[in-house]
């Protein structure tokens, strides 16, 4: 029987990518388990998600703590209390300060809707429509104490079109988020992932050097 990787998800909204994740565990694709999801909004749908499957949940209201710090520590006693191996943010839409980073170094996973380091923050589906680029995606990456920063560990590669506006982009995005994410966290669990400096080395990793993608197509 493979180790089930105790991961803790922390989400904000609707969980899409939470949902993906417990699909992974339930297909055999994916072995973790989840002990707990925490968001910070009490009406994320995804916090529905978690308690159709049994998942304990908790509700920690930023708004109810003094500082970013205090919150912090309080959802890392939370997930301490869980023993959580890695926590994965999934749409948790909370700066994390470094009493975060530190307690679970190397630990945490984000994944963000574009590629990584082109347009971090915030709209960014918005972002690269407007600039005219002729791709975007997305990147899980270990958090570090900068945001949107950190060591990548996955990205998958969408074309944009002139024609796209920020939802029809979103949703091819959001289609590649859910299958990057569960592969990120198993490759974790399953050991295959070394962070020296700003790499993570792939244990296994194929090298496919003819997947080169151009748009328009040269044909
Ligand atoms: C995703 O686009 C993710 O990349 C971003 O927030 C969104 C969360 O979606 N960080 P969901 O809550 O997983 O559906």
């Amino acid at each position: 029987m493979p180790r089930q990787l105790p991961i803790g998800v922390l989400i904000s909204g609707s969980g899409t990518n939470l949902q993906a994740i417990m699909d992974a565990i339930d297909d055999k694709r994916l072995d973790a388990a989840i002990q707990v999801v925490i968001s910070n909004r009490a009406e994320a749908y995804g916090l529905v998600r978690a308690r159709s499957r049994g998942i304990p949940t908790e509700v920690v209201d930023h708004r109810k703590f003094p500082t970013r710090e205090a919150f912090d520590e309080m959802v890392v006693e939370i997930l301490r209390a869980g023993q959580v191996d890695l926590v994965v943010l999934a749409g948790f839409m909370r700066l994390l300060s470094p009493v975060f980073v530190r307690a679970f170094s190397n630990r945490i996973m984000n994944i963000h809707p574009a590629l990584l380091p082109a347009f971090p923050g915030l709209h960014v589906q918005k972002k690269a429509v407007e600039h005219g680029v002729r791709f975007s995606g997305c990147t899980v990456h270990f958090v570090n104490e900068e945001c949107d920063e950190g060591p990548i560990i996955i990205q998958a590669v969408v074309p944009v079109f002139p024609d796209d506006t920020e939802e029809s982009l979103s949703a091819r995005i959001l289609k590649e988020e859910h299958r990057i994410y569960p592969r990120a966290i198993q490759l974790y669990s399953e050991g295959r992932l070394r962070v020296e400096g700003r790499k993570v080395y792939v244990d296994g990793l194929t090298k496919e050097e003819g997947q080169v993608l151009v748009l328009p197509p040269l044909r």
